[in-house]
């Protein structure tokens, strides 16, 4: 058995990735409370996953895991990207993110509004070098915000092929099945099966 500790301090996030990783050999504990706090400072969603995972390695001698999530819109050459979380500045909310988004896109067009997210998750290890997967969803930015579940841009997402639903209208098991940090998990429980 593998013990591996979370760079998020986001319970559902924990639960997500136990409910993937179940029947591995495997097991997910949470980052110490005195652990400490790490500054995204990288401009790449691998290079912030690996500087938390590897700051977690340096803090408790365990092997870590941490994620990084961003938005990238084709038509603003891939903003926010890895500034997603504070778009519309450092204490941004949600809601204040998804109105700039929308503004931002102001008329532009159906075709120009694709968009992808993608999340990257990092393991690192205290004797061996880091794993690196990534899980992408590719969509379209609406018009306006649509649906109540979920969270972040999910009200303006549009993935491809889900019959025209925002990822807010669907139920969080449907989200789960096509979403970036779904696939990606997918791809960790592979990587860590084969240790
Ligand atoms: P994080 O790296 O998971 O904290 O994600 C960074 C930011 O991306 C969040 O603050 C959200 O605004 C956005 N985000 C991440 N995952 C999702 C998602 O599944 N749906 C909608 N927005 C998301």
């Amino acid at each position: 058995m593998t013990t591996f500790v979370l760079a998020t301090a986001n319970p559902h996030k924990a639960d997500e990735m136990r409910a993937v990783l179940v029947g591995l050999d495997v097991q997910l504990i949470e980052r110490p409370v005195d652990a400490p706090e790490v500054e995204e400072t990288e401009d790449t969603l691998e290079g912030n996953a690996l500087l938390k995972a590897r700051a977690l390695v340096e803090a408790t001698g365990r092997p870590a895991i941490a994620d990084d999530t961003g938005l990238f819109v084709e038509a603003l050459d891939g903003r926010p990207g890895v500034f997603s979380a504070r778009y519309a500045g450092e204490n941004a909310s949600y809601r204040d993110n998804v109105e700039k988004l929308l503004a931002e896109l102001e008329g532009v067009d159906e075709r120009r509004r694709r968009a992808q997210f993608r999340t990257v998750i990092a393991v690192a290890y205290p004797q061996r070098d880091p794993e690196i997967v990534v899980g992408t969803l590719d969509g379209s930015i609406t018009t306006a915000p649509r649906g109540e579940g979920g969270f972040g841009y999910d009200p303006v997402f549009e993935p491809n092929g889900a019959g025209g639903r925002t990822l807010a209208q669907m139920l969080p098991d449907q989200k789960n099945a096509i979403s970036h940090r779904g696939n990606a998990l997918r791809a960790l429980a592979l990587v860590l099966a084969k240790q």
